[in-house]
């Protein structure tokens, strides 16, 4: 038996109506902050993720599906190809390709599929699905404001409240920027210098390459060493603690609530100025429901002009995991099963139904083959709220037996009638 790869999975009903639920909020809720959807590849160049989240992450070092395309000929070289890991890095390689700056400021979102090559555990998958968006523009048009970090992450927490999730808590921080970074890179280097040996290999390495992306190690014994190393927030320079004072302002202006985590550097290599994560109780070890922040110098790294940036991304499966809706909730059942009684009502039936669905009602058709008792079994499966008999008798009729399945009441009613009926009756 062929089944799914390891660390992917199949979204079935109905459990699918858990993951509309959160899909359609989230396009509600952007809609009225006014972003709009971009919809980029889902394999891009190597070298893209390379350059944007950086050679020394895990993701880039450990986790991506890469291969190396063949091509077909003179003018369609080979070339290095890898499944999106994240979505920002597309993101910005779109603003770029397309001068999106021409736009001013571009608000972004997108929901699709992204892949890394992770340890298959409980919220954590091989594919997994996205809820993301992006503010992005030319200085001019206000990116770099601390009221669009303010506005992002309110974002978050109004949608956070609108599909029930309560109980997150939001971390803070503030990774600085280039100006602020060889600064603490020095004072890491100097602090590692008389322990780095007794940590990690990967440590070891890190040290020497990207002295931050040692706050990403997770081996416990490194733990204690990381304690005591020098603070990013000690650092900043004035214009970062400007800015990130004033994303605290009106954080608290609006009544979302957070904590100060210092230690929160987050796993990819283009952040700058504020870094964030939600996280939830309920999620177990994997418990970051969403990250983000800003990434002021990303476009420039890729070769495109100033625009600075701030996202986020929320991780679909970890977000539908901590709903709290069974998912028979979400899930809308048939309004009428129509139960054709007898050869010939197949016909009848289809064009009822045909009638009827564009009143937006949700009808399961039955067939005629059935017996009676086998349409009433199958419509009580379903889940139907009524059965309609189409027997020879009610098409002479014109007029149809509906009978509601719950209190076992039937009537006869004129096909004119029906839609108004059966949409009153629901
Ligand atoms: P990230 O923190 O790597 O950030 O991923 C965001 C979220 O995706 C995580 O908080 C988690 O919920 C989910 N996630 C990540 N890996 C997995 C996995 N293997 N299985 C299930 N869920 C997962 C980014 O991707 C950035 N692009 C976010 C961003 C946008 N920053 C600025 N703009």
């Amino acid at each position: 038996m062929i089944k799914a790869v390891r660390g992917t999975r199949d979204l079935l009903p109905p459990d699918t109506a858990l993951w509309n639920f959160v899909e359609q909020a989230a396009r509600d809720v952007f809609r009225t902050y006014n972003f709009h959807e971009i919809r980029t590849p889902v394999f891009e160049e190597t070298q893209l993720f390379a350059r944007s989240v950086g050679e020394e992450t895990d993701i880039v070092s450990k986790e991506m599906f890469t291969w190396e395309d063949r091509g077909r000929g003179q003018s369609d070289k080979g070339q290095s190809l890898t499944l999106r890991p994240e979505n920002t890095a597309g993101v910005v390689r779109a603003y770029i390709e397309h001068k999106l700056w021409d736009r001013g400021l571009n608000k972004l979102f997108y929901i699709g599929p992204q892949f890394r090559r992770e340890r298959p555990q409980k919220g954590r998958y091989r594919q997994f699905y996205q809820i993301g968006a992006e503010v992005i523009g030319p200085p001019t048009a206000g990116s770099e404001s601390p009221a669009r970090d303010a506005e992002v992450i309110e974002l978050l927490a109004t949608f956070l409240d609108r599909i029930g999730i309560s109980g997150w808590t939001l971390e803070l921080n503030s990774v600085g920027c280039a100006k602020d970074r060889p600064r603490f890179n020095e004072a890491l280097r100097k602090a590692l210098e008389p322990v780095v040996t007794s940590m990690c290999a990967d440590c070891q390495r890190r040290a020497d390459t990207n002295p931050l992306r040692i706050f990403d190690c997770k081996v416990p014994d490194d733990q204690p060493i990381i304690e005591q190393l020098p603070r990013i927030s000690d650092f900043l320079d004035e214009g970062c603690r400007t800015h990130f004072e004033q994303v605290k302002e009106i954080l608290t202006a609006v009544s979302v609530p957070f904590t100060i985590n210092d230690r929160l550097v987050r796993g990819l290599d283009y952040y700058t100025r504020t870094a964030f994560e939600f996280t939830h109780g309920a999620l177990g070890a994997q418990n970051a429901i969403l990250g983000g922040g800003r990434y002021d110098g990303l476009s420039e790294s890729l070769g495109g002009p100033p625009a600075p940036g701030i996202g986020f991304a929320i991780g679909e499966d970890r977000l539908v995991m901590s709903l709290n809706r069974s998912a028979e909730e979400a899930i809308r059942k048939p309004d009428v099963y129509i139960a054709p009684l007898g050869a010939g009502m197949n016909q009848e039936a289809a064009r009822l139904s045909r009638e009827l669905r564009p009143h937006d009602i949700v009808i399961e058709l039955g067939d005629e083959s059935f017996r009676l008792k086998k349409s009433f079994e199958a419509a009580t499966k379903a889940g139907a709220k009524f059965i309609l008999i189409v027997g020879e008798n009610e098409v002479k009729a014109d007029a149809f037996a509906l009978k509601n399945l719950a209190s076992g009441d039937q009537v006869s009613v004129p096909r004119q009638e029906l839609a108004q009926r059966i949409k009153s009756g629901r």
